[in-house]
This record gives C-alpha cells, sequence and structure tokens, in this order.
C-alpha cells in the first residue's frame, strides 16, 4: 500500500511540499490552523507569489476539472492523524520579539495538538528550522503524549528551498538530509523520497542533531559567503577597486564558485537573517558562542549595507539631502522572482529615506501589497516609470530581470535627474552611462 503523507503548516514550505509530494505519486492531507488559507488552497490558489506553486497545485487539488485528485486540506488535526502513515510538520519558526532565539511555539503546538491522535504506528518528521537539540526534546514529547508511545516516532529532514525556486528545489532537491533513531525511519523516508533519489538526489542518513546542524550551517555559510564580498564591497570602494571584477576573478577558483558572490544592499527574507541570530544564540546557550562569534560580524556588515545605501542616495541629493527631495525606489521584495517582504533590504533602505524626509515612492512587480501593508506611509506607483516620475535620484534595489530590461533613455526623460545607484550590481552600466545617467554602483569605481 502507497504510503499516505499529511503535511501541517501550509506557508511557502508547507504548501509547496503538500504540491510536491502529491507530484511524486501520494494521497496527501494538508492542515493549517488558520481557515482562509485552507479554503483557498482547497479552491487551487496560493497564498504567496511562488512561480509554478499555482499551476502544481491545481494538477493535485481534489475537486478541480482534470486534476489528479491526490490533495486535499483540512483543518482538522483527527482527520490528519486518522490519514497519515507520515506526517511532515513544516510550520514556521520566526525570531523571538526582542531577542535572537527562535520562537518555537508552533512547533510545540504542532505536536501537542497531533500527538493526543497518534493511536498506530507512525512517523512525524520536522522540517521547520529549529535550534539543534529540539529533535530530540520534541521525539520524547511525542512519545510521551501519543497514545501509540515509541510507536509514534520521529525525524528530522531540513529543507533547504529557496523562495522563488521552491518548486523546483522540493520536486529536484540537490541533497536530502534525514535525522533518525531507527531504520524503519530512514526506510520509511527513503519510500517517500524514492523518486528524487532514483534521480541521483544524494541521501544523507544522520542523527538528530546532526540533520538539525545541517542547516543551520548551511545557512550561516550563504550568509557569510554574501557578507564577505560585500566586505570586499566596502575595501574595494575605500581603494577605487571594483568589487564585481574582484568577484568574477575570486569566483573562478573553484574552490569559491562564482554563485553568491554579488555585492550589494546585502541578505534579507524569512530565512537567513533569523537562522544566523538563532544560531548564535543556540550556540551560546550549548557554550559555544566563541564559535559563531563571527556570524555577529557577518550580521553587522549586511546591516551596514542598507545604510551605506541611504548614504550614497542622500549625497545624490545634494547638500540639502532628501527633504523636499523625490526618490524612485525600483524593488521591495527581498529578492527577485518573490512577494515576500520580510526582513527586506529594498523596503528598509525605502523606509529609512522616508524616515529621514524624502519622498519615496516604490515599484516591485510582485510584492506591492505586502510591502503596502508592512510600509502604508510610503508611496507606491504601478509601474516602474511612475515610481519614477520628477526623481532626483533611482535607487535599484531588487534585482528583478523587469528593471534590466527598462529603457533608461525612456526613464530619463521623466527624472528630474539622470542618476541611479545600482543596489544589486545587476543593471548594464555601459547602457544607463550612454543614456546621460550618472551610474553608481556599490563597491565600484564611479566612471
Ligand atoms: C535561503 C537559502 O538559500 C535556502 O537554502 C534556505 O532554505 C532558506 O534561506 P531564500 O531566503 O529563499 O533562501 O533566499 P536566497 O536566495 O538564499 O537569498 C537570500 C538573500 O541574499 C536575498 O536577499 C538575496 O538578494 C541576497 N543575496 C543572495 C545577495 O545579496 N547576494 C548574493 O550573491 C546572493
Amino acid at each position: 500500500m502507497a504510503l499516505k503523507l499529511t503535511v501541517i503548516g501550509t506557508g511557502y514550505l508547507g504548501a509547496t511540499h503538500a504540491a510536491a509530494m502529491a507530484e511524486l505519486g501520494f494521497e496527501v492531507l494538508g492542515l493549517d490552523v488558520v481557515p482562509e488559507k485552507v479554503a483557498m488552497l482547497s479552491a487551487g490558489k496560493v497564498p504567496m507569489y511562488e512561480p509554478g506553486l499555482e499551476e502544481l497545485l491545481a494538477r493535485h487539488v481534489a475537486g478541480i476539472e482534470g486534476s489528479s485528485g491526490r490533495l486535499r486540506f483540512t483543518t482538522s488535526w483527527e482527520e490528519v492523524a486518522e490519514f497519515g502513515d507520515v506526517h511532515f510538520v513544516c510550520v514556521n519558526t520566526p525570531q523571538k520579539h526582542g531577542e535572537y532565539a527562535c520562537d518555537m511555539s508552533y512547533v510545540d503546538s504542532a505536536f501537542d495538538l497531533l500527538a493526543p491522535h497518534l493511536t498506530r504506528p507512525t512517523l512525524v518528521v520536522g522540517k521547520s528550522t529549529v535550534p539543534v537539540g529540539s529533535a530530540a526534546r520534541l521525539a520524547a514529547r511525542l512519545a510521551g503524549l501519543a497514545p501509540a508511545g515509541e510507536q509514534a516516532e520521529l525525524a528530522w529532514n531540513p529543507e533547504f528551498l529557496r523562495e522563488g525556486f521552491a518548486v523546483q528545489d522540493t520536486l529536484h532537491p540537490d541533497r536530502l538530509v534525514v535525522g533518525v533513531a531507527s531504520e524503519r525511519a530512514e526506510k520509511l523516508l527513503r519510500e517517500v523520497y524514492a523518486t528524487p533519489v532514483a534521480e541521483g538526489t544524494p541521501f544523507v542518513v544522520a542523527d538528530y542533531p546532526t540533520a538539525e546542524l545541517v542547516k543551520a550551517a548551511a545557512n550561516a555559510f550563504l550568509a557569510t559567503k554574501i557578507s564577505f564580498i560585500n566586505a570586499m564591497a566596502e575595501v574595494s570602494e575605500a581603494a577605487g577597486g571594483d568589487v564585481a571584477k574582484l568577484a568574477e576573478a575570486i569566483g573562478h577558483d573553484e574552490r569559491i564558485g562564482h554563485k553568491f558572490l554579488r555585492a550589494g544592499i546585502g541578505f534579507g527574507g524569512g530565512c537567513l537573517p533569523k537562522d544566523i541570530r538563532a544560531f548564535m544564540a543556540r550556540a551560546g546557550e550549548l557554550g559555544a558562542d566563541q564559535a559563531l562569534t563571527f556570524l555577529r560580524e557577518v550580521d553587522s556588515i549586511n546591516m551596514r549595507r542598507r545604510g551605506h545605501m541611504v548614504e550614497l542616495a542622500r549625497e545624490a541629493c545634494g547638500p540639502a539631502g532628501f527633504l523636499g527631495r523625490r526618490i524612485g525606489v525600483l524593488g521591495a521584495a527581498f529578492k527577485p522572482d518573490s512577494d515576500d517582504v520580510r526582513d527586506s533590504p529594498a523596503l528598509n533602505v525605502a523606509g529609512q529615506i522616508h524616515l529621514q524626509g524624502g519622498q519615496v515612492t516604490v515599484y516591485d512587480p510582485k510584492a506591492m501589497d505586502n510591502a503596502r501593508k508592512l510600509f502604508p506611509t510610503l508611496g507606491y506607483a504601478p509601474t516602474a516609470l511612475d515610481a519614477v516620475r520628477g526623481a532626483e535620484v533611482v535607487l535599484h534595489l531588487t534585482e528583478w530581470r523587469e528593471f534590466r530590461e527598462l529603457d533608461p533613455a525612456e526613464l530619463g526623460e521623466v527624472t528630474a535627474r539622470r542618476h541611479v545607484i545600482d543596489g544589486r550590481n545587476a543593471l548594464d552600466a555601459e547602457l544607463w552611462r550612454k543614456a546621460g545617467w550618472t551610474y553608481r554602483a556599490m563597491g565600484r569605481p564611479n566612471a
């Protein structure tokens, strides 16, 4: 009999995981505690922008014409417990208010609500990003609360999907990592992931703490790589060098590689910033805080980028600074192909300039609604052209393809001055300069 799967929590991670598991051929039941989300997903609609996800859902959600019918959603814990052989916990773990540590309340509550209904042998698989040590604690809690006792077993299977590529990353992951306490758990997870494993995806079996640490370490490494190149941008700027050239040159060394070496206004989003902070906090609790003090520097280099961008924009506005000046902002999402504005460097810069008296108008291809909710006092325009109308300076803060394809000559017709600052080192400098623009980027010489 084919395994039946459930997915608890239907955010970026859970909604994608549920649809992807249905695509792999499993019967899947997704649970969320928010009835509106369940209603939306049941109608084949996704509550956020993620390329390809809505199509994937529509292919499988029961009741949609032509779908496989393998995917349903519910708010009932009883139904989930009754249905599933394997339960994936995909709820979010935000940063605690006023602290670096991770807020485990959603994970804890998912276990507390599910466990009492688990009456037969089952595997609960945690996918949320959690502080190391959580899996061991939750395994004991699960066995204690479930009527099935020790037969309600836990595994930890961290998720590495990137927003904007969530579907692709889930269907064709570059590696699968499972933290297990028994052969039975490993066997079940090999069954779940048989398709990607057959395609050649490495399947790494580890203990609980190692599996949890893999996720924290991977994100810490990526954040460090970005802050490294941003530190080089600071030095390049001081020395009159060009960080983009530098990144290209060091990237040819295979041990370094080209990826994640784009200097600019730094990393943001719902993962990297909070994950490195939670990692530091946890290391502190374990008495290993010294091992991760470098992450404080990584964080601080990253946050400095936002301030530096604000200073470059201020300089561009002349001696009177931002007061009474129009600033056109291209981009609000924390990265392209996403509508996510959580800890977005773009929106942070726009907000700072606004708070310092600048008249900021923002345009983003997908993140307008989320940006408006978070920062209702900023100006918003329906197109890039409208956002830069009358602007003293244009800031390019999220590297959407749409912005690279803009015609600088056309934009220059409506701005007050032709001055652009590229916060993502992604525009074609020559093209803009040819059209009469002063083009500035971070960590690169002014031509
Ligand atoms: C990240 C990890 O990549 C993923 O494996 C993990 O599961 C979740 O966190 P995500 O938050 O979707 O994924 O974004 P990512 O593509 O890693 O980008 C993070 C931030 O870094 C973005 O703000 C991006 O603009 C910035 N970035 C990325 C740079 O500033 N320079 C780069 O070279 C690359």
